[in-house]
């Protein structure tokens, strides 16, 4: 379908029924390997030089045991979707099953991280989904910051790989990570920063809506906001 006539028919759906529609459901935000440029610029604290690839870089890295969560863990977290995403989400570390797995967010807060997504049209499959952590905490508590720091151009390698337009850090744990802070998340949710040359877009973690639905209206208008940027 030509652009036009997607718009026209976009504009004729919104006047039928009159209220917030967004484009159609489960669109791909895929790059389009003819227009996108892929010069990638190492981002501070990657891994030097740049792997070749998402894929090598996983190879040389999933049998990491820089910190204790390498003797604990199930299985190595490293990240799922689209290598040329423009979208990035990052979490805050694997729980229980995604340490079954080795795949981010396919628990409860993953599966409404997908429903969240396919409200607002996109699929999960066009973006790419990863966490500050590749190891299960015991327990699922909190990252330590050694921890962190000790997976840190792990997630800025990704990052630099991927080269997304923007990153959604879901939670105070990644969004605290990436601009290098330690804010609550009411002086950082809902806002979009420029952050290395990327718009960074703050949410909740999904986990978070799990235990307060009424707060969910939120992370609506979060997931609103990011697709108007795309
Ligand atoms: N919570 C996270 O932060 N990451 C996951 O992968 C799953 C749940």
């Amino acid at each position: 379908m030509s652009k036009s006539r997607a718009v026209r028919d976009y504009l004729e759906t919104l006047a039928l029924f009159e209220e917030d529609l967004y484009l159609p459901r489960e669109q791909s935000i895929r790059k389009s390997d003819a227009t996108v440029p892929r010069e990638l610029k190492a981002l501070e604290g990657a891994v030097s030089p740049l792997p070749a690839s998402l894929a090598e870089f996983e190879q040389s890295i999933c049998n990491c045991v820089r910190c204790a969560l390498g003797q604990t863990r199930t299985k190595f977290v490293f990240g799922d979707g689209d290598a040329k995403a423009r979208v990035v989400f990052v979490g805050e570390a694997p729980g229980h099953d995604e340490d079954q797995t080795g795949i981010p967010f396919v628990g409860r807060a993953g599966q409404l991280l997908n429903d969240m997504l396919a409200e607002v049209g996109i699929d999960r499959k066009s973006v790419y989904i990863c966490n500050t952590l590749k190891c299960r905490p015991p327990g699922n508590r909190d990252p330590l910051p050694e921890e962190k720091a000790t997976c840190r151009p792990y997630l800025r390698t990704q990052l630099s790989l991927i080269s997304p337009e923007i990153v959604v850090c879901l939670g105070k744990h990644a969004a605290n990570e990436l601009l290098g802070t330690d804010l609550p998340m009411k002086d950082l949710r809902g806002r979009v920063m420029p952050w290395e040359g990327m718009k960074l877009l703050v949410t909740y973690h999904p986990a978070y809506y799990l235990r307060n639905m009424s707060q969910k209206v939120h992370g609506d208008a979060d997931f609103k906001l990011l697709r108007s940027l795309l």
